[in-house]
C-alpha cells in the first residue's frame, strides 16, 4: 500500500513536471468535449483570482457562486457577465448557504477559497454531496481535520485536491528538476519553512487588502479579518504546507529516499526534517 502511494506520487510528480514544461499542451485552446461545471465557494481576493483562471479556460462552466458578502458576489457575477458567460446561480444567505450550492445538480465540482476554519467542513460536505473539491491551502488546521478529509474520501469515493500552487512555481520546479537529475546527490536532510513577511497581510486600514494601517479582525478587510486571529491563538508555523511541506516530500521520494521522516516543528520560525534512512 505504502509503495503504491509512493509510486503514485512519483508518477504524478513527473507528470506535473511535464505539464509545467509544456503548458501550451495542457491549456491549449482546442475546445474540450468534457465540460466541468464549477461552483465557487468564497469569492474574496483568492476566490476571484481562481475564478479569473477558470474564465481563461474553455472546458469549464461556472454555474454557481457563493459568498456571505454580497459585494464579493457582485464582483464575481460582473466578471462572468463581462466575460460573456451566463449569470451563475447565487448563494449568499449566510454561512451555510454553500450547502444549498452543493445540492445543485449542475455543479460537478467546487473551488473552495474561504478562511481556513471553513476548509475542512466545506470539503467534507462537498465530498458527501458527491462534488469534487479543490480546496485552497491549508485545507486543514488540525490532525483531526486531516483525518476527516481522508476518512470522508475513503467513505464516499469522492476526490478532493489541495490547491497547492507552490509546487508549480518556476523556481520550485527548477529545483525539482535538478533533484530528478541527481545534481545534489542523495538527499538526507531538509530544512524548510514558510518565509513570507506577512505584516501587510495581517494588518490593513479596513479599506485596502494589504497594509495601510494596523487593523485586524472585524474592522479589517480580507485576510487580516481572520488570518491574524490564528496567529494570536496558535503558536506554530501556520502555513507550513505552502512553500515548505508541499514540495519537499516529492523531492525526497524522487531520490528514492525513505518512507520515514520526522518533522521537528519549530514554532513560528521553521520546520526541520530529519530523514531517517
Ligand atoms: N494558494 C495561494 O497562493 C493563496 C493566495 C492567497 C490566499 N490563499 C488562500 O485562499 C483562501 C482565501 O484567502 P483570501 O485572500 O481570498 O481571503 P479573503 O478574506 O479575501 O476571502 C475569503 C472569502 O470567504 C468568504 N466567506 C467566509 N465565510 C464564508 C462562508 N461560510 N460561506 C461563503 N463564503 C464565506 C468571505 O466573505 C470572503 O469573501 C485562504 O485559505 C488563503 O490562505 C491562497
Amino acid at each position: 500500500m505504502k509503495k503504491n502511494r509512493r509510486d503514485f506520487i512519483k508518477t504524478a510528480t513527473i507528470a506535473g513536471a511535464g505539464l509545467a514544461l509544456a503548458p501550451k499542451i495542457a491549456f491549449s485552446n482546442n475546445r474540450s468535449d468534457t465540460m466541468v461545471r464549477l461552483g465557487f465557494i468564497g469569492l474574496g481576493l483568492r476566490g476571484v483570482e481562481n475564478l479569473n483562471n477558470a474564465l481563461n479556460r474553455n472546458d469549464v462552466e461556472i454555474t454557481a457562486i457563493c459568498d456571505i458578502d454580497p459585494k464579493r458576489v457582485k464582483i464575481a457575477q460582473d466578471k462572468l457577465i463581462s466575460a460573456g458567460y451566463p449569470k451563475a446561480k447565487v448563494f449568499e444567505k449566510g454561512d451555510y448557504d454553500y450547502r444549498n450550492l452543493l445540492d445543485e445538480k449542475d455543479v460537478d465540482a467546487v473551488i473552495i477559497s474561504t478562511p481556513w476554519l471553513w476548509h475542512t467542513p466545506m470539503t467534507v460536505d462537498a465530498m458527501k454531496a458527491g462534488k469534487y473539491a479543490g480546496t485552497e491551502v491549508s485545507a486543514a488546521t488540525s490532525l483531526e481535520e486531516c483525518w476527516d478529509l481522508v476518512n470522508t474520501h475513503e467513505a464516499t469515493g469522492t476526490h478532493m485536491m489541495i490547491l497547492e500552487n507552490v509546487n508549480y512555481r518556476r523556481d520550485v520546479m527548477a529545483v525539482l528538476n535538478m533533484v530528478r537529475q541527481n545534481v545534489f546527490g542523495e538527499l538526507i536532510h531538509f530544512r524548510c519553512g514558510y518565509q513570507h513577511d506577512l505584516r501587510e497581510v495581517k494588518f490593513n486600514n479596513g479599506m485596502q487588502p494589504y497594509g495601510g494601517g494596523v487593523l485586524f479582525g472585524k474592522k479589517a478587510t480580507s485576510e487580516a479579518q481572520w488570518r491574524t486571529l490564528h496567529s494570536l491563538k496558535r503558536n506554530a508555523d501556520l502555513y507550513i504546507l505552502h512553500t515548505a511541506l508541499a514540495p519537499l516530500p516529492f523531492m525526497l521520494i524522487l531520490t528514492g529516499g525513505t518512507d520515514l521522516f520526522r518533522l521537528l516543528h519549530m514554532p513560528q520560525n521553521h520546520a526541520d526534517f530529519m530523514i531517517i534512512l
